[in-house]
């Protein structure tokens, strides 16, 4: 087998959570192309049908699942669909995430809570669900942020606790199903990259963080994509536990 060989995704089937914006589009679209099928998941089911296309056209199925990852029963629906349409789950990507910004003495118990039961507890209950049916040689990868390992001067205790959780969760997944049950955990911490939660920053927010950005520019989601991939295949087979933050340098100044 080829190194590249072993970037290759052929004939295994992909949940990616998140899948009807941003950085999900670009994961379920980099899945297809290195030979997966993909399963989809977010709310807003008319916009899983846009990604879909984007599956198809690569030459792979795709199965859209509406899905609120914030119930454990939806999670659990949601991965009996994939088993029902393709027999097999040997990757997940709990991608889906809300992003926000409040000073800490004016955020409310919802508004905290919101935040980490989707982006913690969301990202639990899809890998419990997915965790039950993989086989040996399966892998788990949780977006993270540099938001989980740094601060970008924002008000984001709920998203920056929720991201660091995702790291302890990581950590505590791979150990559980290392050698156990042959699933391989890691996680992406992302830096900067355009999607509709990047949208929503005020004016000049990103340019005042450039100076920390040592490649000097925001990502390419293809760029993320690209990790993604070698840590879902073979190419990834030794790494387990680990948060790989893919951020342009970001966290290192
Ligand atoms: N873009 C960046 O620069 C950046 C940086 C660091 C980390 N991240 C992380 O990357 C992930 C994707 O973010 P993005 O930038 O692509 O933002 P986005 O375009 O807003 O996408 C977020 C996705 O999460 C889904 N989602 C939200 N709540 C959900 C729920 N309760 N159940 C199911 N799906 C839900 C949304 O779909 P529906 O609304 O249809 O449910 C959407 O598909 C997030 O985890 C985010 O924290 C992004």
């Amino acid at each position: 087998m080829s190194v590249l060989d072993r970037f290759r995704l052929d004939d295994k089937v992909v949940v990616v959570t998140g899948a009807s914006s941003g950085l999900g589009v670009a994961f379920a679209q980099a899945c297809a192309e290195a030979g997966a099928d993909v399963v989809l998941a977010a709310r807003r089911a008319d916009r899983l049908e846009g990604t879909a296309g984007l599956v198809r056209a690569a030459g792979r199925r795709a199965l859209t699942v509406a899905t609120d990852v914030t119930s454990p029963e939806q999670c659990q629906a949601m991965v009996d669909a994939a088993m029902a349409e393709f027999g097999r789950v040997d990757v997940l990507v709990n991608n889906a995430g809300v992003g926000t910004a409040v000073p800490a003495t004016r955020e409310t118990p919802e508004q905290f809570r919101s935040v980490v039961d989707i982006n913690l507890n969301g990202s639990y209950w899809a890998a419990q669900a997915c965790g039950r049916v993989m086989q040996p040689g399966s892998s788990v990868v949780n977006i993270a942020s540099i938001l989980g390992l740094t601060t970008a001067q924002l008000p984001q205790a709920a998203y920056s606790a929720s991201k660091a959780a995702i790291v302890g969760l990581t950590r505590d997944l791979a150990q559980q199903w290392g050698a156990r049950k042959g699933i391989r955990v890691n996680a992406i911490a992302p830096g900067f990259f355009e999607s509709e939660m990047t949208d929503q920053y005020a004016d000049g927010y990103l340019e005042s963080q450039s100076a920390r950005i040592v490649l000097g520019r925001t990502g390419d989601p293809a760029e993320l994509a690209a990790t993604l991939v070698w840590l879902a295949s073979d190419a990834g087979g030794y790494v387990t536990g680990q948060t790989i933050a893919v951020d342009g340098g970001f966290t290192i100044t």
